[in-house]
């Protein structure tokens, strides 16, 4: 054992000692028969046609993949999003990619988004909008994404995951490559997660490392077969519906996925911890590389209260008038007990006709809203437009309440800032949950919000130092791999590259592939080898076999030789103790 270590030692010295030396002759050798390695792949390559799907739409759930689009755009890609809403030509950061629109975005307004922002928000909920807004629509975003196509002409389909089931039928289809982007593994099926991981949609934890046996045997057995069961129709109807169009001859939903790369916007640290299937890559967190700077009243504000809460609840999800006037007073009765000296309001696309007229505090004081809203509170601030990044980054922002959306979340994260986290609906419930873990960030539930319980977590937040620590170690994290955009963009030109290696042309002169072989190296051997072989049970049974058998033989060879040793030692003993009876009988 010392000397297999000693040689160890010896081989690291030795290789220390030679790159060294190496390195010292490159740069010497500059001009002495060295020649650059080509790091492009055939700088000939004609330009690519990627096509960017997306059914939802909205800022903060395109920026990642635009983020990776416009990389591929300067790498001199054609990219074109095909999404609902007239988004990049709106957009200051991504106007350069140009939009073809299917329909409109979704309201958040809607009759649907209002029961789901105002109730609790469960799995059985989700079921019923993938129902009314997937499965129900997938015809006609098939045949949206069909037309686009034919425009576009694209060579690459780049599906957001959430239920565009369209997108990738599609690229099946037409035996196009395709890449699949999720903004946090929550949104994934669990079929991709071990049994430790879960979410709060089925009342489980994400994280259920210290739950009671009873706990992990609902959340890994009986909620997931719940779950599967609440989806029932809507992967009847999927499966159906895809038949139809001809994608099934390539297996099930399910099973095309699984052939299917996932770029995930997300890092182990903010995510519960577990091995990854190498068709799951991260290359979150994905932030743009420039922001917004703060308006001159925001700098204003910011630079004279040191001790800021920043409020915001993002654009797609909103609170009921009574927990408005909870937030509100809570923040009104800290700035009065001097916990915190500034508030800013951020309100982007607030309904005011829906927020409470007046806020009443503990002290029986009235506030009416329109004082608060016409920043007639000098405390207060209140703003339509939030550079959200730029506030966050502020040193004087010390508590950022939001709804942990997973782009606020990041941010939150890189700029290093405490979170008091609300979450109303989607993945946002888990994300509180992801955050608390981490340490940064403490949560609150909306549909059981007081007053005391805020103004106790701000105070802590405020007061203990472990939150800022931790808010630093998650910053660290952050920083280091917001750099793994590239690496995104990276593994999409590596598949189309793979792509022209193994297609072939079409009557239409059109290269097609087989998605079913196409990322064949990546797809892990067990997959392949069935339950029994893939998780090595006749292996294992053999040894447990083998062993039962060792330890019997021995057991018997044991016996057996006490049995021996007994019987040599016993007859006197039996002598001595028959002896009475014999001479009895004699
Ligand atoms: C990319 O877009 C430009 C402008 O729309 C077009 O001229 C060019 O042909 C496109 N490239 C490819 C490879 O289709
Ligand atoms: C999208 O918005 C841009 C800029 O506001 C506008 O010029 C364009 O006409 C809009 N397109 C559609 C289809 O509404
Ligand atoms: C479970 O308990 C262990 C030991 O107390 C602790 O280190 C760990 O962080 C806990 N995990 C969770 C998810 O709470
Ligand atoms: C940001 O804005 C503030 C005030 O509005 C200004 O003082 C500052 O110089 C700006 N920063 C940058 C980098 O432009
Ligand atoms: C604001 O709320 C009112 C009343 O609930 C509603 O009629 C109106 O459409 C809402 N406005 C927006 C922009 O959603």
């Amino acid at each position: 054992m010392i000397s297999f270590k000693l040689w160890y030692i010896v081989i690291l010295v030795i290789l220390f000692i030679n790159t060294d030396r190496f390195i010292k002759i490159n740069a010497e050798a500059k001009n002495s028969g060295f020649i650059q390695r080509e790091l492009n792949l055939d700088s000939s390559d004609k330009l690519k046609n990627i096509f960017v799907g997306s059914i939802v739409g909205g800022i903060s759930h395109l920026n990642p993949m635009l983020e990776i689009s416009k990389i591929l755009k300067d790498r001199g890609h054609n990219v074109t999003l095909v999404a609902p809403g007239n988004f990049t030509a709106k957009s200051t950061l991504y106007h350069s990619i140009p939009q073809i629109i299917i329909g409109e975005p979704p309201n958040p307004h809607d009759s649907m988004f209002k029961k789901i922002i105002f109730n609790k928000y469960t799995f059985k909920v989700l079921a019923g909008i993938i129902e009314a807004v997937v499965a129900e629509k997938y015809t006609k975003h098939f045949n949206d994404y069909l037309q686009a196509y034919k425009e576009i002409k694209a060579d690459l389909f780049f599906c957001d995951y959430l239920g565009n089931w369209a997108c990738f039928d599609l690229a099946w289809k037409l035996n196009k490559p395709v890449v699949v982007f999720v903004n946090t593994l929550s949104f994934l099926d669990y079929n991709f997660l071990p049994p430790f991981i879960s979410d709060p949609l089925m009342d489980c934890r994400v994280n259920m490392e210290n739950e009671s046996l009873y706990n992990r045997f609902m959340c890994a057995i009986v909620q997931r077969l719940r779950v599967t069961w609440l989806l029932r129709n809507s992967f009847n109807t999927l499966n159906y519906k895809s038949a139809e169009i001809g994608v099934s001859k390539y297996g099930d939903i399910k099973e095309r996925l699984a052939n299917t790369l996932i770029l995930v916007d997300s890092f182990i640290g903010f995510e519960v911890s577990f091995a990854w299937p190498p068709l799951l890559q991260e290359i979150g967190p994905i932030l743009p590389d420039i922001f917004p700077n703060l308006t001159s009243d925001l700098e204003l504000f910011l630079s004279t209260h040191p001790r800021v809460m920043y409020i915001s609840l993002g654009t797609s999800v909103y609170l009921t008038q009574e927990n408005t006037a909870i937030l509100l007073q809570s923040a009104i009765e800290l700035i009065n007990q001097n916990i915190l000296d500034g508030v800013i309001w951020a309100t982007a696309r607030f309904n005011e006709s829906e927020l409470p007229s007046t806020v009443t505090l503990s002290n029986g004081d009235v506030i009416p809203i329109l004082n608060l809203l016409n920043n007639l509170y000098p405390h207060f601030h209140i703003t339509k437009f939030a550079p959200q990044f730029a506030i966050l980054s502020h040193e004087n922002t010390k508590v950022y309440l939001g709804q942990g959306g997973v782009g606020s979340s990041h941010e939150s994260m890189y700029t290093a800032t405490p979170m008091l986290v609300l979450p109303v609906a989607y993945d946002q419930l888990a994300n509180a949950e992801k955050l608390e873990l981490t340490g940064m960030a403490l949560k609150l539930s909306k549909i059981d919000l007081k007053v005391d319980d805020i103004k106790s977590k701000v105070i802590r937040l405020m007061n203990e130092e472990s939150f800022k620590m931790n808010a630093k170690r998650m910053q660290v994290l952050a920083k280091f791999n917001s750099k793994r955009k590239y690496r995104g963009a990276d593994l999409i030109e590596m598949l189309m590259n793979l792509a022209k290696c193994e297609g072939v042309m079409n009557e239409d002169n059109e290269l097609e592939i087989d998605n079913r072989v196409l990322l064949r190296h990546w797809i892990t051997p067990d997959s392949r080898m069935g339950f029994i072989r893939g998780k090595y049970l006749d292996v294992f049974g053999v040894a447990v076999i083998i062993s039962i058998a060792l330890v019997s033989c021995l057991g018997y060879v044991f016996y057996k030789t006490i049995k021996f040793v007994y019987k040599k030692l016993l007859p006197r003993d039996e002598n001595m103790r028959k002896s009475p009876l014999k001479r009895k009988n004699e």
